[in-house]
């Protein structure tokens, strides 16, 4: 079977990994860098430029490079890039292409099997767009993981027998996220998750920007901030300035020539010192203490039940973030894995489970929770646009859960359950996730029929929402995947396929496997995506991809069978 490849495609760069010969391993690109900017580009001739090559030219063709498009991710803005827009979903594609095209180099066979890693709080379309990224890019994505909960995995398969509450705390380029976990005897279980999507490195580069614009207009008379070259300028001498920071107390910030007026070039030459920078970005600090207070208030712990903090992401390196998490939590934290691997070693490491190349007795087990409230539509008694929870947020998952309701108008029959994702009381400002009715409630007054709505919500992302008339035991349900791409196109034509015959044997099998339902979760789904793909092949008429999927199918139906 082909690997499977752990990738943390981050705002500012990206990772992969590979689990083998027992652990985690960095995948070298084309260029034999660990690390890859996200950044994607167009040269001149109209040809794509990925990574390195793409940030090298952002300075000279500012219009023709994008980069931090993953704060965009489920926004809906289109990116403009030379002549054309693109939705953001589309340059992370390419991206995600290029780590496709050097980690099969590196490993020598072609890989198409992925694990994405994703911020604990991306919500559900944030999910399903880095999804069908990864498809656009040629992968099957096995698993979108969370950010954090990879770094305590990368963390938890060398600390196997700490058993100890951990709070893992990510700042990265684009995103803060917030983590609280449990380690015992190997199984990780993530108590809460919280953050900020809106917060990270490239907020702290751009209120040092703002900074050098006043002084420089004040200076000068002329404001730089339409200016895309300058921009562009100040953007890199920011970012050095920033990280010069972290271990120096003073840095010039020189672009020469950043302008010219009067038709004289005029120079940019400033100098900041650590104690400026803390200052103007005192408010950005402030913002990471409210999902910090809120892992704690979920789980109910004190900060002094916390053992330990651990660090992740590249902004964890300015020293006013360590000294800001000492002061609110009364604890130093530590780095005790690579904050700029840990996420993609983690999520090679759950690529590894899925593989089955994790060998089973070092025990590392993990559940998660789900970041958002999950719940259903209701009315009282001034709108009908209330939510009402059934799953609160940061529930462990796998769970099962049941709210009773009444009808809400007399002599009703039929009841609309029109399920929601998110925090807001108002269902209208929350994420709508399907709908389903169910019929044949017997006319009564208003009230006096109860409903019975169960969510059960499971580690794939498989929501499952049922409701049943209490008094008649009359049901419906709704399948809802969470994270998930649902828009697969039409295969049923494989039937009429010439190679068909040769194939019908095991696609008959693998579909009573799934219609019975006797796979465990992970490997129904993986049954169903390669049914999916073998079909598609024979469609196609490409019998080399309809024999792989076949291998693959036969081994995955081996691995239930001999159970
Ligand atoms: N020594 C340093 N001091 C301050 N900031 C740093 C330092 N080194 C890197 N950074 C910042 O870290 C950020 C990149 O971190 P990282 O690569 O972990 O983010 P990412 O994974 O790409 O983003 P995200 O996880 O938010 O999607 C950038 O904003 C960069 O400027
Ligand atoms: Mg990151």
């Amino acid at each position: 079977m082909s690997a499977i490849i752990g990738i943390d495609l981050g705002t500012s760069t990206t990772e992969a990994a590979v689990y083998r010969n027992g652990k985690p391993e960095i995948i070298l690109n084309l260029d034999h860098a660990a690390v890859t900017p996200s950044v994607v580009g167009i040269d001149q001739g109209g040809n794509w430029l990925v990574g390195e090559r793409a940030r090298a030219q952002a300075l000279l063709f500012p219009e023709n490079t994008a980069m931090e498009v993953k704060r965009k991710t489920g926004s809906g803005e289109r990116i403009a890039l030379g002549k054309a827009t693109f939705e953001p979903v589309e340059l992370q594609a390419r991206l995600l292409s290029y780590v496709r095209t050097y980690a099969s180099e590196f490993l020598g066979e072609e890989v198409d099997r992925a694990v994405i890693s994703v911020p604990a709080y991306f919500n559900d379309r944030q999910r399903r767009e880095t999804i069908r990224a990864g498809k656009m890019a040629g992968f099957f994505v096995e698993r979108i993981l969370n950010e954090p909960t990879a770094a305590a995995m990368r963390y938890g398969l060398s600390h196997l027998d700490e058993n100890s509450h951990v709070l893992v705390y990510d700042l990265g380029g684009g995103t803060f996220d917030v983590t609280l976990l449990e380690m015992f005897e190997g199984v990780l279980e993530v108590k809460a998750s919280s953050g900020d999507n809106q917060l990270g490195g490239k907020d702290f580069d751009e209120a040092l920007m703002e900074w050098l614009f006043a002084h420089f207009q004040s200076k000068h008379g002329k404001n730089l901030r339409q200016d895309r070259y300058a921009l562009a300028r100040v953007k890199e001498e920011a970012e050095k300035c920033k990280i010069a920071l972290s271990t120096q107390d003073t840095y010039r910030v020189i672009i020469p020539a950043v302008c010219t007026i009067n038709g004289q070039p005029v120079a940019l030459d400033e100098t900041v010192t650590r104690a400026q920078f803390e200052n103007l970005t005192a408010d950005l600090l402030e913002r990471t203490h409210d999902p910090i207070d809120r892992v704690l208030g979920d789980t109910r712990l004190r900060d002094d039940e916390i053992d330990r903090v651990i660090l992740v992401g590249g902004s964890t390196r300015m020293p006013m973030i360590v000294e800001d998490i000492a002061r609110f939590l009364g604890r130093a934290p530590e780095q005790p894995v690579d904050p700029d691997f840990a996420v993609a070693e983690g999520a090679a490491v759950m690529a590894g489970i899925i593989a089955g190349e994790v060998d089973e007795r070092e025990g590392l087990v993990m559940t998660d929770v789900n970041p958002f409230s999950l719940g259903v539509r209701v009315r009282d008694e001034r709108t009908d646009t209330v939510m009402s929870v059934v799953i609160p947020r940061n529930t462990t998952i796998p769970t099962e859960r049941t709210e009773r309701y009444a009808t809400a108008s007399p002599r009703q029959t039929v009841a609309k359950i029109e399920v929601y994702q998110g925090e807001s009381r108002d269902v209208t400002h929350n994420h709508f996730l399907g709908e389903f009715e169910v019929k044949g409630i017997p006319p009564k007054p208003a009230g006096m029929e109860k409903i019975n709505v169960t969510f059960s919500y499971d580690l794939n992302g498989l929501l499952v929402v049922r409701a049943a008339i209490v008094s008649t035991g009359e049901e419906a349900m709704i399948e809802i995947h969470m994270g998930r791409d649902e828009e697969k196109p039409d295969v049923s034509a494989w039937k009429t396929a010439p190679d068909a015959p040769r194939f019908r044997a095991i696609i008959r099998r693998a579909e009573r496997a799934v219609a019975q339902n006797t796979l465990p979760g992970g490997l129904k789904e993986r049954v169903e995506t390669l049914l999916f793909k073998l079909k598609q092949a024979l469609i196609a008429g490409n019998v080399h991809d309809a024999e792989r999927a076949e291998g693959e199918l036969t081994a995955a139906l081996r691995k239930t069978e001999a159970q």
